[in-house]
């Protein structure tokens, strides 16, 4: 007797993108892809798979997501401790030093793909999420840290988006961070009887991590709290006025957000998020920031370097929010035939409109006429093409708009001869 199957499900925190909803990940990508190359930014790939010591000195031993949120495990044939990266920073990095890039020159580079974290799954929070990341290495000036935050601006403006929001911080340099981290911790340990058992554990090993608390009893502590900026030397000062400056001339809006210090230690100066308050408790679109040493603390030859990564499923959902209108149509043109021959004649001639740039399905299987213009009319398809025994015989298709068109001289149904089928519809589709 077979057993019957328990059907699998996805991972909890893991979503399947179906073909209706595929639509607007497509058109996204593409626009994507034409923003970025807009900008001479070059696409590269690095593997989901990497050395676990990767992201643990990279993102920091004690961050959440590396403490906590890695999907690590033994490869049980060599015995290496293996994590699907939970970002691409440090993969990018890792290429860039492996096939000595930064030798010759800068290099503006983006990837785009899953990422994983073992994170509490909520709206805007998943397990396995995608992120564009865009990374400018070996380039130290503000002109760059601008330039990023103003092409995300271009970014929002394609896709029509007007509610996210700019904050944006510095974290200086290490002897700042730690001339401002003795005070923190003075502070803290002064206000130790308020702090919850996370912020005792943190207040010695990250500090600053203890201000980005959401607990309620601690935000009077949080507020008074010294704060980094203010230990930021004139350099650094001036760096980050470099970025706002350019911000400025751009009529890009910020706000400064003192306590924006991120969840990865690699970053010092410029550190900025988009927000926006249409996703509920997950709001952070996009997030990034300066990170002139990692690229030294992961073994190459000290580097500058500055880049973001966008959440691609809220950027999606804000789309959605703001009413953002995605092209939904499977197809230009639907072929609908009667009778073996018209099949066959609709197959060869949905090849030669392809060949026009069009793109078809012609109908497959049985189907009355009527289900196949159900079938027409559910794809999206602008046009009809329909095929039987008296169009074969005068070699000229039966043409039914299915969409209205803006041309009010548009006949709703025409005769084609299958000769100029293809320069006809590439003209009216
Ligand atoms: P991040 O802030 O950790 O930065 O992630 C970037 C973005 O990914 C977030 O702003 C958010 O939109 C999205 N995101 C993060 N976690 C989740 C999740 N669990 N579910 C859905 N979306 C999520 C980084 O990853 C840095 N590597 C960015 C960077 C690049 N910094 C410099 N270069």
């Amino acid at each position: 007797m077979t057993q019957t199957f328990k059907k699998v499900r996805a991972l909890t925190g893991m979503k399947d993108v179906l073909p209706d909803e595929s639509a607007s990940w497509e058109s996204l990508e593409a626009t994507v892809r034409d923003w970025l190359g807009s900008y001479g930014y070059r696409n590269m790939r690095t593997p989901v798979l990497e050395h676990t010591r990767l992201f643990a000195r990279g993102i920091g031993e004690v961050t959440d997501i590396v403490e906590k949120e890695m999907y690590s495990f033994t490869d049980a044939l060599n015995n290496e401790q293996l994590t699907m990266r939970p970002e691409f920073t440090a993969g990018m990095v890792r290429a860039c030093i492996e096939h000595n890039l930064l030798y010759e020159r800068p290099h503006r580079v983006w990837a785009m793909g899953p990422v994983f974290r073992h994170e509490k799954p909520q709206r805007g929070r998943y397990r396995q999420f995608h992120q564009i990341d865009v990374e400018a290495l070996g380039f130290a000036g503000p002109d760059i840290d601008a330039e990023l935050i103003i092409m995300l601006g271009r970014l929002w403006k394609t896709l029509g988006l007007n509610d996210i929001r700019l904050e944006m911080n510095s974290l200086g340099q290490a002897d700042e961070r730690a001339a401002h981290r003795d005070a923190l911790v003075r502070h803290l340990e002064r206000h130790k009887s308020v702090l919850d058992d996370e912020a005792q554990r943190r207040m010695h090993t990250n500090p600053l991590r203890v201000l980005d608390t959401k607990n309620p009893a601690m935000q009077e502590m949080a507020n008074a709290a010294p704060r980094l900026f203010d230990f930021l030397g004139s350099e650094s000062r001036a760096h980050f006025d470099g970025v706002c400056q350019r911000l400025a001339d751009a009529g890009i809006a910020y706000t400064l957000n003192t306590r924006l210090v991120r969840g990865l230690d690699y970053y010092n100066l410029t550190v900025f998020e988009w927000v926006t308050d249409r996703l509920g408790a997950q709001g952070t679109v996009c997030g990034g920031g300066r990170y002139d040493g990692l690229i030294e603390l992961l073994g190459g030859k000290p580097a500058p370097a500055v880049g973001f990564a966008i959440g691609m499923e809220r950027l999606l959902d804000l789309c959605t929010q703001s009413a953002v209108e995605v092209e939904q149509s499977e197809c230009d043109v639907y072929m609908v035939h009667q009778g073996a021959d018209a099949q066959r004649m609709a197959a060869q001639l949905a090849e030669r409109l392809r060949d026009g740039g069009l793109r078809v399905i012609v109908h497959a299987g049985p189907g009355s006429f009527k289900a196949q213009f159900k079938r027409a009319d559910g794809s999206g398809a602008r046009v009809a093409v329909i095929l039987a025994a008296d169009e074969l015989a005068a070699g000229s298709a039966s043409v039914k708009w299915l969409r209205a068109t803006d041309d009010d001289t548009q006949p709703q149904q025409e005769t084609i001869p299958f000769d100029c089928l293809v320069t006809e519809l590439k003209l009216k589709v």
